[in-house]
């Protein structure tokens, strides 16, 4: 029995795929590798010491999706596998549509088709808009700004449906926050594709001397400094949050979106300051700006979390920030030097 995780060379795939080996549960990736390098995969296993299978598949692909669930017998799916750039959803919308949920359609028809009804969906914090107020519960009334968004959005609906249709689904929705850091290996970490969206590997990027410095957007916004608060994660506490998801629907049948992230707001001042004091690096900066379609505060309420799953999310800013640093001062250029 195995575990199938698409998109798993990916950033948050990879972390994961580390706590399923180490919880010695076998492990079956698929990823086309449009933004991963499958370099991601041998790292985790260096870091386990212990095998996986991978294949080099699109999920788009029917045919060789099948032979995947027809080599292996699986017992459940965590589903990654998806194209995540906000403002490139915005140029691209039916390039989004098409990956992320014609993809997951044909991953759900297949699991329908081979008995396989356990699964943990990756899903997003955007879910919740732009209007709700923080701390932001599973229940609110949900909304999207931009077509990544809204396939997170479309799928949750289309697995509500399925789950509808047959009782026997046990699926789990995880809306992650921010999610930081990477492993403290340094092994593995975020290798984001030309100039970084994100705030966190944007500054390490600035610390390594690749860009000159931050652009932080907005000082205006009603929060203590009047920078932009979000729930940043550390990326292996989510990882072993989606651990606890798979015992959890191992034992329930249903559907539940459950918040991975700390319940606690910062904001890009207080990052900046707790990265530069955790790595003893200036990260020189200037105010921008707001960014069209940021909000002012977003962090979750993550009772539910800690009440179905017995997950809470242990690790610091500070710690976020120092890992983010080891894995880009070992690896200032990602994996491409490989
Ligand atoms: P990532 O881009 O690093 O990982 C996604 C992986 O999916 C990549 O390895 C990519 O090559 C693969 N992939 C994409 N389309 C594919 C396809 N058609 N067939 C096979 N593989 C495909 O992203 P991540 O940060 O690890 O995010 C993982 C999931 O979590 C995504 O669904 C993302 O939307 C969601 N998510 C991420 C964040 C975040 O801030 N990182 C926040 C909320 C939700
Ligand atoms: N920020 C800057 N400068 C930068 C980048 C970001 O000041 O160069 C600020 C933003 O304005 C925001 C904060 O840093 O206040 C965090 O921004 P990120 O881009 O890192 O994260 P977002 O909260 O905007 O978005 C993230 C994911 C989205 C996901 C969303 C869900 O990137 O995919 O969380 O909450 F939809």
């Amino acid at each position: 029995m195995a575990v199938l995780v698409t998109g798993g060379a990916g950033y948050i795939g990879s972390h994961t795929i580390v706590e399923l080996l180490e919880a010695s549960i076998d492990v079956v990736v698929v990823d086309n590798y449009i933004n991963s390098k499958p370099e991601a995969l041998n790292r985790v296993q260096a870091i386990t010491g212990k095998d996986l299978t991978f294949y080099e598949v699109d999920i788009l692909d029917e045919k060789s999706m099948e032979q995947v669930f027809e080599n292996h017998e699986i017992e459940a799916v965590i589903h990654f596998a998806g194209l995540k750039a906000v403002g490139e959803s915005v140029a691209l919308p039916l390039s989004y549509y098409h990956n992320n949920i014609t993809g997951s359609i044909i991953l759900f028809k297949l699991m329908n088709k081979y008995n396989v009804k356990r699964l943990v969906f990756s899903s997003s914090a955007t879910v919740y808009g732009l209007s709700n107020p923080s701390p932001l519960t599973e229940n609110l009334p949900l909304s999207t700004t931009n077509p990544y968004g809204t396939t997170k959005w479309m799928i949750e609906k289309i697995l509500q449906d399925i789950y509808h249709a047959d009782s026997t689904w046990q699926i789990v929705l995880l809306r992650y926050f921010n999610p930081i850091g990477a492993h403290e290996s340094g092994l593995i970490g975020e290798d984001p594709n030309g100039i970084p969206n994100n705030l966190m590997p944007y500054v390490t990027q600035v610390g390594i001397g690749k860009r000159k410095q931050l652009g932080v957007f907005g000082k205006d916004y009603d929060t203590p400094d009047g920078t932009g608060v979000r729930d940043y994660i550390h990326v292996v506490d989510l990882a072993k949050g989606h651990l606890s998801a798979l015992t959890y629907i191992t034992k329930h049948k249903g559907i539940e979106a459950i918040n991975l992230g700390t319940g606690n707001g910062h904001s890009v001042l207080e990052v900046i300051k707790t990265f530069e004091k955790a790595n003893n690096v200036t990260i020189p900066y200037t105010f921008e700006k707001r960014r069209p379609g940021d909000i002012g505060t977003c962090y979750a309420d993550v009772s539910k979390a800690k009440k179905l799953l017995g997950w809470v999310a242990k690790r610091s800013l500070e710690d976020m920030c120092r890992d983010a640093w080891r894995w880009q001062s070992m690896y200032p250029e990602g994996y491409v030097n490989d």
